[in-house]
């Protein structure tokens, strides 16, 4: 049977997706009784269900469910998880969780699709979010107090910092006439915080993204800067329908997570295509070492495919075959994100 594969990650961010990605990796080595694992999962959630009732800490009450719906993701095999899933979701105590602002925008999923730019913004804590906030009941701030510094949103924030420190470089390197191009910009928070941005010393910088709402947000935000925000998608990069030029850095942030390893590879070489020689690419993966994705898979309903070094390098592998190129690899500080930098050297 042919396979197809859908080339755009907008049409790939479903959980469903996901998940048969998550079926289709190795079980081997993971436990297989569906059984023992509903009575595990229904312990934790019944134990959360009565310390909310009992008006226990809801920052211990979530650390403790968070690690044990870890704890059970990593026991037990991808299809009995994928099973686990909804069982959470509809248990009683999901309505408790439901109260953070940043987790029940994440279920909600408002703009459609999961890991929208104002679903970063909660982790960010930028001021766009604050009506929901301040609309949340106490339960629900305390809760959100606990999630926005949660280890994957501290890793967030430094990734929002390892990517301005990246066009920053980049900008050093070509002395004001760097040449920018962010793929899935969201409302690309970084570029606030980017210094060189800040002292005018980028030529262009291109921000492309397959939401509306978020080219919206960077044509506001960025008006009269040299920010020029690019409505579009992996699909039509990979169809080549933009004559977007070339480019001394190019970067992925939020994107990689959702896209399977064809597809990723093909990105890549599309984004190695654009640079100049001399030019680099990074891109970010949430990595396998990640504590809290039972909670969010659940809870959040926000699935992603989470990568370790060697499926990095397995891209990183793929898309560079036969050249000049200099490739690194490195984790964030907390382990959540992992980073692949390639430069291109001819
Ligand atoms: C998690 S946000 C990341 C935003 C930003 N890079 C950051 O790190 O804060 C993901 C962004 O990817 C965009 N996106 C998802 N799939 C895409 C695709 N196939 N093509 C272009 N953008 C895509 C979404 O519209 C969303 O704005």
């Amino acid at each position: 049977m042919r396979q197809n594969t859908v080339l755009d990650g907008k049409s790939l961010i479903t959980p469903q997706a996901i998940s048969a990605h998550f079926l289709a990796s190795d079980t081997r080595t993971k436990l297989q009784n569906g059984e023992q694992a509903r009575a595990e999962l229904a312990l934790v959630l019944q134990i959360a269900l009565q310390q909310f009732d009992s008006e226990v800490d809801p920052a211990k009450i979530i650390h403790r469910a968070a690690g044990a719906l870890h704890g059970i993701r990593k026991l037990y095999a991808a299809e009995i998880w994928q099973q686990l899933i909804p069982i959470a979701q509809k248990h009683p105590v999901a309505q408790y969780f439901l109260q953070d602002p940043f987790t029940r925008w994440s279920f909600d999923k408002p703009r459609g699709y999961s890991g929208d730019a104002q679903l970063l913004d909660f982790i960010y804590g930028h001021p766009s979010v604050s009506a929901h906030v301040d609309g949340a009941s106490a339960l629900g701030k305390a809760l959100y107090a606990y999630t926005r510094e949660a280890s994957s949103s501290v890793a967030v924030r430094e990734r929002r910092d390892i990517l301005a420190d990246f066009v920053d470089e980049c900008a050093n390197r070509c002395e004001g006439s760097a040449e920018v191009l962010t793929i899935a910009a969201g409302h690309l928070r970084e570029a606030r915080i980017s210094k060189a941005f800040e002292l005018g010393k980028i030529k262009r910088w291109l921000a492309l993204d397959q939401d509306p709402i978020s080219i919206g947000s960077i044509h506001q935000e960025y008006a009269g800067t040299v920010v020029d925000p690019v409505d579009g998608s992996v699909l039509s990069l990979l169809k080549n329908e933009h004559a977007l030029g070339k480019f001394d850095c190019v970067y992925a942030a939020g994107l990689y997570d959702y896209l399977n390893d064809k597809v990723a590879i093909k990105l890549t070489e599309k984004c190695l295509d654009m640079l100049k020689p001399g030019g680099s690419f990074l891109f970010a993966n949430f990595a396998t070492e990640i504590q809290v994705d039972g909670y969010m898979e659940t809870f959040m309903n926000w699935a992603l495919l989470l990568r370790s070094e060697e499926d990095m390098w397995r891209i990183v592998r793929g898309a560079t075959e036969g050249m000049n190129v200099d490739c690194s690899l490195r984790y964030g500080e907390n382990r959540n994100i992992v980073y692949a930098v390639i430069r291109k050297l001819d």
